[in-house]
């Protein structure tokens, strides 16, 4: 298997939430009203499965491996532009968030940010996993040679096993 599957794979799943989301956005449109259990995990989702599980193995591991490669002009500009659409998902997660916590807190007029930062994010995820899918990710590959492919495949592995206990961990430090 080359390092690209495991990321194509969890490029799928993320496909699916956020549908889930743009399905909220509707809702909210129509009943001027937030489902907050779903908007909550739905947050936990992005932040621990796409930004630290997904994009931690692309940033840390992927790219890492990559900017150390003699990349071509091309795959040089598209690697740039995907670290700066990372920074863009995480900064308007983190507005999402917000808005989030302060409708929750009764400030009922978040309701316009939360549907303007999903919007955001239901454009942005597609956009970004289609440049990654089509133009990045198998091409990138050809830089690895199979023993190097095999080290980032069980580099993945071991990144992905660390990550429960990290995020337990971290859940249990947030309350001490
Ligand atoms: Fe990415
Ligand atoms: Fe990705």
């Amino acid at each position: 298997m080359l390092p690209a599957g495991p990321l194509m794979t969890e490029h799928r799943l993320i496909e699916r939430m956020i549908s889930l989301l743009d399905s909220e956005f509707e809702t909210i449109n129509k009943k001027g009203r937030v489902n907050i259990t779903f908007l909550d995990q739905a947050i936990d989702f992005i932040r621990t499965y796409a930004d630290r599980c997904h994009h931690g193995k692309e940033e840390d591991i992927l790219f890492r491996e990559l900017k150390i490669k003699d990349l071509s002009q091309a795959h040089k500009k598209i690697l740039d532009e995907l670290i700066k659409e990372h920074v863009y998902a995480r900064e308007n997660t983190a507005i999402l968030s917000e808005a989030k916590n302060k409708y929750i807190n009764g400030e009922k007029a978040n309701i316009k940010t939360i549907l303007g930062q999903l919007e955001k994010l239901v454009t942005f995820y597609p956009q970004h996993i289609r440049k990654e899918d089509n133009d990045f990710f198998i091409p990138s590959m050809s830089y690895f040679t199979k023993e190097e492919q095999e080290d980032m495949l069980n580099e993945f592995w071991e990144f992905d096993k660390k990550l429960i206990h990290e995020n337990y961990k971290n859940l249990v430090e947030s309350y001490e």
